[in-house]
Parts: C-alpha cells; sequence; structure tokens
C-alpha cells in the first residue's frame, strides 16, 4: 500500500480557515478527483463533516474520530492511526485528504506528496499543514504556474516521494 498525502498550501503553509478551505481553484478540484477516484482517501472527521455532499463517489471513504459509535453515511469509521492502516493495508493506494490534524497523524507513514502550492499568504488562517521538508523528499513532477482565471490566484503541482523514511530500531 502506498501512502499519499494530497493538499493545497498557502506560502506559509496555510491550509484551513474557519473550517472551510482557503481556495477553490476549479482545475486542482479537478485534478483532486483525478487522481483520488478509484482510490481510498481517509480524512479527519472535521473535514468529513465539511464536505458538502458527504462521502465522495468512486472512492473507499474512510473518517477517523475518536468518538464512540460515530456514525458516516457512505464512510467506514475507525478510531486510530493503527486502525486506519490495518484496515486498509491491502488497497494499492490510500489518499490522506485532510484536515491538519490529520495530515500531522499520518506525516510520518506518508510515502508521497501531491501538494497544490499556492502562490499567496491568506489572512486569517487557522490551519496549518506539518512542517515536511526536513523530511527528506525528492521531487518527481513539477507543474506550473497556473493562473486561476476566476480567484486570480497563481499556483503549481509538486509531487514529492519520499526518500527519507526509515525504520527506527
Ligand atoms: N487545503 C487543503 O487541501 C485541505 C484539505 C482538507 C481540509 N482542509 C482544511 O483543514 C481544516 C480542518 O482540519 P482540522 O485539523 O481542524 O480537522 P481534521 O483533521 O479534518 O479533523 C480532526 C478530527 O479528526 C479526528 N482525529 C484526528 N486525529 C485523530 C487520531 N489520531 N485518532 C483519532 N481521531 C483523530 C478527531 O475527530 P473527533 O473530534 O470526532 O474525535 C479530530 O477532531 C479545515 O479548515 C479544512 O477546510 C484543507
Amino acid at each position: 500500500m502506498t501512502l499519499a498525502m494530497i493538499v493545497a498550501i498557502d506560502e506559509k503553509n496555510g491550509i484551513g480557515k474557519d473550517n472551510d478551505q482557503l481556495a477553490y481553484i476549479s482545475a486542482d478540484l479537478k485534478r483532486f478527483k483525478g487522481l483520488t477516484t478509484g482510490h481510498t482517501i481517509l480524512m479527519g472527521r472535521k473535514t468529513f463533516e465539511a464536505l458538502p455532499k458527504g462521502a465522495l463517489p468512486k472512492r473507499r471513504n474512510i473518517v477517523i474520530t475518536r468518538q464512540a459509535n460515530y456514525e458516516a453515511p457512505g464512510a467506514e469509521v475507525v478510531k486510530s492511526i493503527g486502525e486506519a492502516l490495518a484496515l486498509c493495508s491491502d488497497d494499492q493506494k490510500v489518499f490522506v485528504i485532510g484536515g491538519g490534524e490529520v495530515y500531522k497523524a499520518f506525516l510520518p507513514e506518508t510515502d508521497e506528496l501531491y501538494l497544490t502550492e499556492i502562490h499567496h499568504a491568506f489572512k486569517g488562517v487557522d490551519v496549518f499543514f506539518p512542517e515536511y521538508k526536513s523530511m527528506g523528499w525528492e521531487e518527481t513532477l513539477r507543474e506550473g504556474p497556473f493562473t486561476d482565471e476566476k480567484t486570480g490566484l497563481t499556483y503549481n503541482y509538486s509531487n514529492l516521494k519520499r526518500t527519507g523514511k526509515f525504520d527506527c530500531v
């Protein structure tokens, strides 16, 4: 199983504000759909509850929460990192899709990052992507810059593969 994270980050690693995304870039949303469809997506309870139409179609949805008896229609529910990883250990690829707490929790186990780097520092950001650069990554794809006509935002894609992953003994 390959564990990947997909995230849109601003210039200061900001990813969210008031339990919402910082920006909605239509080409980026299409790319998200294309990359994740047919795979497993793993998300925190808050990110799940922010999905406008609930569980995302054509993907195995897994929600992590510490609450007992939490129900997430269209999704499987787990209570710990270990339970999540065990549940999808036979899946080909699992995308962690947020939010901040869950990115932080799964980063040590992550093999790949799919970043959308937005060239802007948003105001009022209250959720950040964890520090990741020092962990050792090789860039396998870089595309852009592109400009989103609707928002005027400039962004690029950067795919990273982990080089510094090793087991502690
Ligand atoms: N820019 C992006 O690409 C992107 C993507 C996704 C989300 N976001 C943004 O991120 C923000 C939400 O992030 P967030 O950090 O507040 O919330 P979150 O990570 O979506 O969800 C946090 C919740 O997940 C559960 N959880 C987290 N770690 C756990 C663990 N180790 N074991 C068991 N349960 C665990 C807990 O649920 P319980 O409280 O139920 O126990 C916790 O309250 C929003 O602003 C959203 O728009 C941005």
